[in-house]
């Protein structure tokens, strides 16, 4: 058996402040929420502000979505990966793209070369959507799509397959997470430059207004920015500028904010540091409920409802000693339970080393079974109401959170911002620190820089056949051969007349020409002619 080394260092007094670097008393008492009035901070569960959850009886009724993020391979290969998961009690499908589709580009372009259903399912045309869903009743279960700048193709596509299911669009249910702005800042698969790309969001917002009420248009996210090192408050801080400026757009667009504010939803990380990540999530759902109200209006009351979904931090997965990664996405999902999160995905001991097995899928699915049906957490409705450590935690959460939103709005907002290349360089200052700390060991991770093992049990992961880009490749060429290609060439160019315009919704003639069989590349491809691609700032 493998020895274990105690590296353990004398236990130095931990300096005791918080992820996102705000003070926290070793013992909070009274005097830690001196002044507080629950009456105004807290509200009642599913009131304004909404401190205390979206909903009056939140889990009490039913607990939280169990939604695995899940795709690799060809269309069947995720679609088996679905059905398992169907099977095995997940009550909430989200599908991965790979980065060809993610970026618009198709499976048989040099650019894909490699890279063919790797991190997520290679969708090239409404064919493989029909297959990525084929034997699922898409008028029985939401689907979150992770897909951005091409976020309204993917979209169309699914409606596309559900009209062949018979199932009407008013009964569609889902997300596409249509975030560009975070992906300027973080995680990088954007297309087109900043302003088209919100044009496009808000064509979306507009369409789905009109055809698919039930849709949430955008899952504004926090949580690449967390995995690429923001702090808690800069996570939702980020988030929330990016949410500000998604709601002025529309606005501008001609839309009455309570005709789209309902469906945007929101997408955050769960760190292991429980405590602080149940005062940002409450102090997230305050400020943006106030914001909605106060800066835009919003009367609906779902206006102002943070709904979000949760990820357990991939980042804090380690691929030493793997399994003890079990523990931490349980801590991480007990952290989302107690922050009011409306769907999570928890992940998988082994995705430090490689994709998710059946068995570590299951396992990733049990950890939110175990809390939903063997803990109490969902016997009431925040827990941690009136705790003098969570309370106060909140207020200073909101207080830093706001006051990094107000130095986004003094650089001319989110998008101003970000072109100055602010969230970004805030980021990698923070991603700096954490790497110092856990250099240093000031940051304990267990079985890296402490209780170490001097030789690493082997682990076989999955691997993804090379084969499939070959068969992917195949699939196209067989499309392109039986489509009716002046149909498509038709349809693309009046998309492209559309995008040259200003006021036309770019959704309908896109629906036309993924319909006749377009692929996502010859699709996106229009859009580039017209609309360009960007190139940060600081591109090398
Ligand atoms: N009381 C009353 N109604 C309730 C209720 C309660 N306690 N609980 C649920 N409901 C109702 C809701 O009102 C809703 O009704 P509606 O559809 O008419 O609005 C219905 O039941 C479903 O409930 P929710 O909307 O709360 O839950 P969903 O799971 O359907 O939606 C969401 C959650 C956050 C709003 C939605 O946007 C969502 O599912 N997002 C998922 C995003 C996602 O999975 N992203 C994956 C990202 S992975 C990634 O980015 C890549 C990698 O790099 C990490």
């Amino acid at each position: 058996m493998a020895r274990e080394r105690d590296d353990s260092t004398a236990d130095a007094p931990k300096t005791r402040t918080t992820e996102s670097g705000l003070p926290v008393a070793a013992v909070h008492g009274p005097d830690a929420l001196a002044g507080w009035d629950p009456a105004v901070q807290l509200g009642a569960p599913g009131a304004y502000p909404f401190t205390r959850g979206v909903y009056p009886t939140m889990y009490t009724g039913r607990p939280w979505t169990m939604r695995q993020y899940a795709g690799f391979g060809t269309a069947a290969e995720s679609n088996a990966r679905y059905r398992q998961l169907i099977a095995h009690g997940t009550t909430g499908l989200s599908v991965a793209f790979d980065l060809p589709t993610q970026m618009g580009h198709d499976s048989d372009t040099p650019l894909a070369s490699g890279e063919v259903g790797k991190v997520g399912v290679a969708v090239d045309s409404v064919e493989d959507m029909r297959v990525l869903f084929d034997g699922i009743p898409l008028g029985e279960v939401s689907t979150s799509m992770t897909i951005n700048a091409p976020a309204a193709l993917l979209l169309l596509m699914y409606q596309l397959v559900a009209e062949e299911q018979g199932i009407p669009a008013d009964r569609l249910t889902g997300t596409v997470q249509n975030d560009v702005l975070k992906e300027y800042i973080a995680r990088g698969t954007y297309i087109f430059p900043p302003k088209p790309s919100l044009r496009l969001v808000a064509d979306t917002f507009r369409y789905c207004a009109a055809e698919l009420p039930r849709w949430n248009t955008i899952s504004i996210s926090g949580y690449h920015m967390a995995e690429a090192g923001a702090t808690p408050v800069q996570e939702i801080a980020f988030t929330l500028a990016n949410g500000i400026e998604y709601v002025r757009t529309a606005r501008a667009a001609g839309m009455d904010v309570d005709d789209f504010a309902p469906r945007l939803s929101f997408f955050f990380v769960s760190r292991t540091t429980l405590l602080e990540e149940v005062a940002k999530f409450r102090a997230a759902r305050r400020i943006w409920a106030r914001v909605m109200r106060d800066e835009f209006g919003a009367r609906d009351p779902k206006s102002l409802m943070l709904r979000f979904h949760t990820q357990t931090a991939g980042v804090q997965l380690t691929a030493q000693q793997p399994e003890v990664n079990l523990v931490r996405v349980a801590v991480q999902g007990l952290a989302a339970v107690l922050g009011g999160t409306q769907s999570l995905h928890t992940n998988a001991f082994d995705e430090a080393i490689a994709l998710p097995t059946e068995k570590s899928a299951r396992l990733a699915l049990r950890t939110q079974q175990v809390l939903a049906y063997e803990t109490d957490v969902t016997a009431t409705v925040d827990p941690f109401a009136g705790s003098y450590a969570i309370e106060s935690m909140t207020d200073a959460v909101e207080e830093a959170a706001r006051a990094l939103m107000t130095r986004i709005e003094d650089r001319g907002g989110a998008v101003a911002a970000i072109e100055a290349g602010f969230q970004k360089g805030e980021i990698e200052r923070s991603a700096y620190r954490i790497a110092q700390e856990t250099d240093s060991g000031d940051r304990v991770v267990v079985g890296v820089n402490r209780y170490r093992l001097d030789e690493e049990e082997p682990y076989e992961p999955l691997r993804v056949d090379p084969a499939i880009e070959a068969q992917q490749v195949r699939r196209l060429e067989r499309l392109r051969a039986e489509r009716d290609g002046r149909a498509v060439e038709a349809a693309l160019a009046r998309l492209r007349s559309t995008a040259e315009g200003t006021t036309g919704n770019v959704l309908p003639p896109m629906k036309d020409a993924l319909r006749a069989r377009a692929t996502v590349g010859e699709v996106c491809g229009a859009l580039r002619e017209v609309w360009g691609t960007y190139v940060p700032a600081d591109a090398f």
